[in-house]
């Protein structure tokens, strides 16, 4: 045998044993060679800023999983993006725990002070004054946020929380640059920050907007995110820093109570899973309307045979279906805690079906329902602006074990209720909104609730953030967004792009339409319909509003293309975030928003 034989022999057999020790590895791990990998070849995180995403990155360097990496992007976020979410704040994190296959909801939402009452909006004539619910500490609940993190800490993550805040501490305490859509925010918000000194000095420079690519330190929001890095919940709900919160709030025509702070609980619920098309859908149970909602509305439209539609007829099936969910979110949903929802009968497939058949093929059913009145306000009140869609916020992240984080964070409108407890550093929500402080009247977002949506001590406001997972043979998919009251029919549009395939660029990129029962409208992104769509749509007796693509949200979306074998991560467009996909050896960002590996 020469030699060059002899070197060809010793290659096959290297090769050969190469491929059965490959064989045996993936026998001995319960699986054939064809089928899909149980752990994700690489981890992704996408966001809405790009500091807030090298937070999280930064986290899994350090050996951190999704979850310590989830704390670093929340608290992240809760300083560079300061008009969306943060400590005064709260919201939803949907987590998957990769080793286990369980899926959890953490309600971190806020909830209502006990001295609430459900007129505490209204004036001596029983007219609702809206500001009362939007601006200052009376609009606050109590916020869930530093609960969310220290519970995550405590019971997901792995490394201690001077870890995981130590990124967040470092921007609150050097500054980051400030961006044109900060500026548009705090323009918007500009009298009700000035109408708090402490409001004032840590968003604005002498009273004014600071101009573009001014530093933003904030030292006290520093000092209070050392104390939870250092004490956990109690650095924040007890103590010194509770003391500071109530006397700023009550100072200022507040009702907290230390109590309030101290009773506050985070609440690890049930997630609402159903299937749609192949998928196993995992969303937010009451009190976010979200799941129940994509559930009736994917419900419907398994009998409504999109497949067979044009696109006209498609939007009007798809529409129909929004409003149907709305209805029911009015009448029925609240806190689950305090109100008994149907929640078996709003989901049972012989309601939907109902619900499917009432819809008229050619024909769009008015929205007038026999369980509110006929008199309804049709959204919102003239002199409260309606807000953009990006002022709360949510994030995605997958690590390299499968653990997965969708979390939906809000302070509710552009820098909440614009009030800061002096010592603090602490933004308020102006949550309060979100509650029907009228039954029957219009919120913030045009939405109108009844009975079950009341204002009562303690009670967590409805919501519609929806952090949803979607798992098939085929892949995992981590999404959400804000946008108000369209989150829910964002998710439902993604989740229709995704059940067609596509990668999450296309899906946070899809034109994007909304119904929500009241007002009777479809509010659509100027390019979602053609001309002939918008006449043919308006023939069936839609009324149609284009609205500026900034009011819709900005969706961030991360997959696992386990049949591709690869990771792919994508930050909308429309807002300003990042997307990036890690493996242990190799770091991707492209400037384009979209990541894959
Ligand atoms: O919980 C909710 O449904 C609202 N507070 C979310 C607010 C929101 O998304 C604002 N962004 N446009």
């Amino acid at each position: 045998m020469t030699k060059a034989a002899r070197l060809l022999t010793l290659l096959r057999r290297t090769l050969l044993i190469c491929v059965l020790f490959s064989y045996g590895l993936s026998n001995a791990m319960g699986k054939s060679p064809n089928q899909p990998a149980a752990t994700p070849p690489a981890a992704a995180i996408a966001s809405a800023h790009p500091a807030a995403t090298k937070a999280g990155e930064q986290l899994l360097a350090a050996g951190g999983n999704a979850f310590d990496a989830a704390i670093a992007v929340a608290a992240a976020l809760a300083v560079v993006e300061p008009y969306s979410s943060g400590l005064g704040g709260g919201g939803f994190w949907l987590l998957h725990l990769g080793t286990e296959e369980r899926s959890i909801f953490v309600d971190a939402r806020e909830r209502a002070p006990l001295a609430a009452r459900r007129d505490m909006y209204l004036d001596h004539d029983g007219e609702l004054v809206p500001e009362l619910a939007l601006n200052g500490p009376l609009a606050a609940g109590i916020p869930g946020v530093p609960a969310a993190l220290d519970h995550l800490a405590a019971h997901y993550a792995r490394l201690p929380l001077s870890h995981s805040l130590a990124p967040a501490i470092a921007l609150a305490r050097e500054g980051f640059p400030i961006d044109a859509h900060y500026r548009r925010l705090a323009r918007w918000r500009l009298e009700v920050l000035r109408a708090s000194p402490a409001a004032a000095e840590q968003f604005l420079l002498a009273g004014e907007v600071p101009p573009e690519g001014h530093v933003l330190r904030q030292p006290e929001l520093a000092r209070t995110l050392e104390r939870i890095a250092a004490r956990g919940r109690d650095g924040f709900y007890s103590g010194e820093l509770a003391e500071q919160l109530v006397a700023g709030v009550r100072a200022a025509g507040g009702i907290w109570t230390t109590e309030d702070l101290s009773d506050y609980r985070i609440i690890e619920r049930a997630p609402i899973v159903f299937d749609f098309a192949g998928w196993t859908i995992t969303s937010a149970p009451p009190p976010s309307a979200g799941g129940v909602g994509l559930a009736q509305m994917l419900g419907m439209l398994a009998e409504l045979h999109l497949e067979d539609q044009d696109r006209v007829a498609s939007v009007h099936r798809i529409v129909e279906t929004m409003r149907r969910a709305y209805r029911d979110r009015a009448a029925f949903l609240g806190d689950p805690d305090q109100v008994e929802i149907p929640l078996a009968r709003l989901m049972h497939p012989y309601y939907l079906a109902g619900l499917a058949r009432d819809i008229h093929p050619t024909r769009a059913t008015p929205s007038l329902p026999p369980s509110l009145p006929a008199d309804l306000p049709s959204g919102l009140p003239s002199h409260v602006p309606a807000s953009e869609g990006q002022d709360t916020t949510h994030f995605s992240i997958l690590d390299d074990e499968g653990n997965r984080v969708a979390a939906t964070l809000s302070i509710n409108y552009p820098f909440g209720a614009g009030f800061v407890p002096p010592g603090t550093g602490v933004l308020l929500n102006d949550e309060m909104d979100d509650f029907a402080a009228q039954p029957g009247t219009a919120n913030v977002y045009g939405l109108v609730g009844g009975e079950a949506n009341a204002i009562a001590p303690g009670k967590r406001m409805l919501s519609s953030m929806s952090p949803t997972f979607a798992e098939s043979d085929q892949g995992v998919a981590i999404l959400g967004t804000p946008g108000g009251s369209r989150i829910i029919t964002m998710v439902l549009n993604a989740l229709l792009a995704l059940s067609k395939g596509g990668t999450p660029a296309d899906w946070v990129d899809a034109p994007r339409f909304h119904h929500q029962y009241l007002p009777d409208v479809i509010q659509h992104e100027p390019d979602a319909f053609t001309a002939e769509e918008t006449a043919a749509l308006a023939a069936m007796g839609h009324r149609l509003e284009p609205i500026d693509p900034k009011m819709f949200g900005n969706m961030q979306a991360v997959y696992w293309d386990r049949a591709g074998q690869r990771v792919l991560a994508a930050s909308d467009p429309r807002g300003q975030g990042a997307a990036s996909v890690v493996t242990s050896s190799l770091h991707l960002q492209m400037p384009d928003n979209s990541q894959q590996n």
